[in-house]
């Protein structure tokens, strides 16, 4: 048996095993950090460095890179029940000189607009948010939204008190003695639908959800497929989106025209 030892460079063969090895690590590194990198992206590099540090996954800022989407705006309104008590004569008289620009769309003696909500009668919690989220952007509307931006805090909480304190407007289709769909009433327990009468009702409704009744179809219909489509998305914690979601398309014409032959 020899006695030469086997690791050491005086062995040609250890020395041709090192330098083999060696030369393929050199090689894996030139192809991994160099040569593929520029083989696999259509974005040039700015030298052999910014190759490698892209091969090492450091994000790369370039001219093409797509520019970063505005954030979604959402509703930032918070109320209690205790911000809308009886309204005082002085707000409401308020509310009256600024509603006389607003007139033209939601007076009681409009005609045929279809696509605009009475506000008589609603409840202040409702005008209140819904200006807010215009003029925040967490609604939008290229109608509406320009109203709202003009309005101050206390012009909100005065239009609120002047709509909310106005008798409500009788329906213009009422038919008393329509019966509730399905979905309106008792809703649709298995797809998380509860009935619209729990948060929209006489006598139960949830802090800022608007009255439906009266309202034209064309109006809650629009409203309905722009939560489920999520174009409007400034319910709180997505109560109407998710509502709206599980409707069908024919539930969704049902409830608008109940809710529109309601007097
Ligand atoms: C040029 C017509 C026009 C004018 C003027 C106008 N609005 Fe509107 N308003 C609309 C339309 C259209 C909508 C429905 C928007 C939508 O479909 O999302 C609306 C919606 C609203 C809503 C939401 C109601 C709900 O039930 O969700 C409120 C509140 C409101 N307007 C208040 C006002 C106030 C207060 C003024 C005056 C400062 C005003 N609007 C002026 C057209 C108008
Ligand atoms: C869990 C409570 C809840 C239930 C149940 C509910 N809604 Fe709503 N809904 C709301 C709230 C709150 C708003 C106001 C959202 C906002 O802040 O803009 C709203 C808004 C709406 C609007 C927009 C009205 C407007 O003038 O802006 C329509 C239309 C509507 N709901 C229809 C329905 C129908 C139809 C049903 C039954 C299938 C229903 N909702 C069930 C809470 C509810």
């Amino acid at each position: 048996m020899s006695t030469e030892r086997l690791f050491t460079f005086k062995n040609p063969w250890f020395g041709a095993a090192i330098g083999i090895a060696g030369a393929m690590v050199v090689l894996s590194l030139v192809a991994g950090f160099v040569i593929l990198p520029y083989a696999t992206t259509n974005a040039p590099f700015a030298g052999l460095w910014d190759a490698i540090c892209s091969a090492a996954g450091v994000p790369r800022v370039t001219s093409d890179s797509p520019t970063p989407k505005p954030p979604v705006v959402t509703s930032n309104v918070v109320m209690n029940s205790q911000m809308f008590g009886a309204p005082d004569a002085r707000s409401v008289g308020r509310g009256a000189t600024l509603a006389m620009q607003c007139a033209i769309c939601h007076g009681s003696n409009r005609q045929g607009q279809v696509d605009t909500p009475n506000l008589e009668g609603q409840p202040a919690a409702a005008i209140y948010k819904q200006l807010r989220d215009f003029k925040a952007g967490a609604r939008t509307n290229v109608i509406m939204g320009p109203f709202a931006v003009k309005l101050g805090e206390q012009d909100m909480l005065d239009l609120a008190a002047y709509y909310s304190y106005l008798p409500r407007q009788p329906g213009s289709h009422p038919d008393p003695v329509a019966i509730a769909p399905q979905i309106v009433a008792p809703g649709a327990p298995m797809r998380n639908v509860p009935a619209c009468s729990s948060c929209h009702g006489i006598n139960d409704a949830k802090l800022g959800a608007p009255w439906l009744d009266g309202q034209s179809a064309v109006y809650i219909k629009a409203q309905l497929q722009a939560f489920a489509t999520g174009t409007r998305r400034n319910d709180i914690s997505e109560q109407m989106r998710n509502i709206a979601r599980q409707m069908t398309g024919s539930e969704i014409d049902e409830a608008a025209r109940y809710y529109a032959s309601r007097p």
